[in-house]
């Protein structure tokens, strides 16, 4: 069997599509259109070329976009006095720090400095709380987004078990309270865990987020499984791949998710999509 592929950017462009209609509604009703504040720190070039797909895709949605490109020598006093003149700004309703940070800065206090309804990234502790209670507002985007593909391919997923590789706060851990709330029965694997290979052959929904090129070998996948990929991994030869073995796997799998074209995408999309609706519900 041949996995078919869940193409992360098609369905991100449906919902960058449907954001630019929402955003059009808004200005039809003659209120003004949702702003982003999108805060760089330092110059690290992974972190530049994320900035810049966000910030391309505010402006191709016709969100403004506020730009705030700061030095690496920038103090957490000046940083979080920044997040203070956002949070009072009421033509922004969504502010990113992009992640991570350059050594010396606190990324804790930053997330906790920025209001609730204002964090588009779903960091919070309010937010990521809210979705482990059950009951979501904004939630983390590269999870989201993931829901939003295995969504797109119609699979039910109650009773299925999901297996994820890697606990961060960004994507493993919140990965898990997504599938917990869309009635997965979950497993959580992370550096501590003694058998990874046996909880991966148990996955009927596999979620790799370790950042390590070809982490997971194929025959691993169980058969008929839907595998996503987060990893972004440059090899040598300057080539991006995923973590999951993806020739292999594919053979396995029924559905996956490739790299690039796969979750990458998907975390810009759904950033835009929280920021619609923190202008609708908190901002109006
Ligand atoms: N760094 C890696 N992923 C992310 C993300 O989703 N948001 C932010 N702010 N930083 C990141």
């Amino acid at each position: 069997m041949s996995a078919q592929i869940i193409d992360g950017k098609a369905i991100a462009a449906k919902v960058t599509d449907k954001v630019a209609i929402g955003v059009q509604a808004r200005k039809d009703k003659g209120l003004r259109v949702p702003g982003l504040a999108v805060v760089l720190v330092g110059g690290d070039p992974a972190s530049q070329i994320y900035v810049q797909s966000k910030r391309r895709t505010c402006e191709k949605v016709g969100f403004t976009s506020k730009a705030f490109d700061l030095p690496a020598t920038t103090s957490q006093q000046d940083l979080l006095t920044l997040i203070d003149e956002l949070n009072e700004d009421s033509t922004i309703d969504g502010i990113l720090v992009q992640f991570p940070l350059p050594e010396g800065l606190d990324e804790t206090s930053v997330i906790e400095r920025i209001k609730p309804s204002k964090d588009v990234d779903g960091f919070h502790p309010y937010n990521v709380g809210r979705l482990a209670q059950r009951i979501p507002l904004l939630r983390s985007c590269t999870p989201r987004g993931m829901i939003t593909m295995l969504e797109s391919i119609n699979i039910d997923l109650h009773g299925k078990h999901a297996v994820v590789v890697g606990a961060s706060n960004i994507v493993g851990r919140p990965m898990t309270l997504e599938l917990l709330l869309a009635g997965c029965t979950t497993t959580t694997c992370h550096r501590f865990t003694k058998d990874l290979e046996y909880h991966v052959r148990q996955a009927e929904i596999l979620v790799v987020a370790r950042g390590k090129a070809n982490f997971i070998p194929g025959d691993w996948i169980r058969e008929g499984a839907v595998v996503l990929d987060v990893g972004i991994n440059r090899l040598e030869n300057g080539k991006i791949t995923g973590d999951v073995d993806f020739e292999t796997a594919k053979e396995k799998a029924a559905w996956i998710s490739p790299v690039p074209g796969g979750v990458g995408p998907m975390t810009v999309a759904t950033l835009i999509e929280n920021t619609l609706f923190a202008c609708n519900e908190y901002h109006s």
